[in-house]
């Protein structure tokens, strides 16, 4: 019986230098499991005598109860401090600053280049694309520019082969549509273009906006009125507007359009080169030619045509005098817009 009371010391010893959950687990095993030193105690009982028999069962079971006693208040207090150590270490401290991720934002060319789309669909333009790896036929031929034609000289073309090409202009829109559309037609033709050209206003792929109009009855006024709608929408009502006899081989009679210069306001400067005006785009009247390269009796209808650069526009728009600077990815620039 006596051998009891060493077996509760030394297990108060163990208890003291228990740390963490699991090693009071083991140290319970240790005593109270199946083979514990105290279970073990108790299975002896029988062999113990008959008058020191309940006296030394209750010994043994009082030393279980305090086993048990001391192993689960323990246990409660390894737990709480536990839970806080991990409050501690999982704490998030709320006055740093967040991780931010810089938004996006609109390429000046996309927002010109939507800001003018809105423009010709409020009045009425419907859009069309093209494919810019282009047959030789749809860029030049059925555009009134045979073979050996001077202007296609114009247009630094990139070759893809003999008949396919990088398309130099929107232009060949106009015929796409035009072969599997019947009139009346009120189009613009948004998207990129390539020529084998670089310096502060070439890039060999830029942007442009054509567009057309074609039905029985269309006439110079009606281009000259829609184009200055634009223009003063896009810059100001009151950009000076000028249309300047030109050629095209896709129309005839053919304009360039001049807008008074942004950077000057047409006092002349270096940009404008004195002359006050600056070029925005070319346009005339479709050329009978090419309605019969699309089988369209030039007899019955009549139709305008205008072809324009986005980047010459933005660039005009926001007094930007390097072209390069869009495609440079500088966000310095790019966040200005
Ligand atoms: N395609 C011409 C160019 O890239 C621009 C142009 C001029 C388009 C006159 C037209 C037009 O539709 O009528 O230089």
């Amino acid at each position: 019986m006596l051998d009891i009371i060493p077996l509760k010391k030394a297990f108060l010893d163990e208890l003291n230098s228990i740390t963490n959950l699991s090693e009071l687990q083991q140290l319970r095993v240790k005593y109270l499991g199946k083979k514990g030193l105290v279970t073990s105690k108790l299975k002896t009982l029988s062999t113990v005598s008959p008058e020191l028999r309940p006296a030394y069962g209750r010994a043994v079971n009082e030393v279980k109860d305090y086993i048990e006693e001391e192993v689960k208040k323990r246990g409660s207090l390894l737990k709480k401090e536990e839970h806080k150590k991990r409050i501690l270490s999982e704490a998030i401290d709320m006055t740093l600053p967040g991780k931010f991720t810089p938004f996006g934002r609109e390429h000046p060319i996309n927002k010109v280049l939507y800001e003018i789309i809105d423009i010709f669909i409020s009045m009425g333009f419907e859009v069309e694309e093209g494919p810019e790896v282009e047959f030789d036929y749809y860029n030049f031929e059925a555009l009134n520019m045979p073979k050996d034609h001077p202007a296609r000289d114009m247009q630094d073309t990139f070759y893809i082969s003999e008949d396919i090409i990088l398309r130099t202009h929107t232009s060949p829109v106009q015929i796409r549509v035009m072969e599997k559309r019947r009139p009346p037609l009120k189009i613009i033709a948004p998207g990129k273009v390539y020529r084998c050209d670089v310096d502060i206003s070439h890039t060999p792929m830029f942007h442009q906006v054509e567009g057309f109009m074609v039905d029985t009855d269309i006439a110079f006024s009606d281009l000259k009125w829609v184009l200055e709608s634009f223009i003063h929408s896009i810059f100001s009502v009151e950009t000076p507007v000028r249309f300047r006899p030109s050629f095209f081989p896709f129309t005839e009679p053919s304009a360039e359009v001049d807008i008074g210069c942004t950077f000057c306001a047409g006092k002349g400067c270096r940009v404008c080169k004195n002359t006050g005006w600056l070029e925005i785009l070319g346009a005339g009247m479709i050329d009978p030619r090419v309605f019969e390269m699309v089988g369209y009796n030039p007899e019955l209808y009549t139709g305008f045509a205008f072809g324009m650069g986005v980047e010459r526009v933005t660039m005009l728009k926001y007094s930007i005098d390097d072209i390069r600077l869009f495609f440079e990815n500088d966000m310095r620039f790019l966040k200005q817009f």
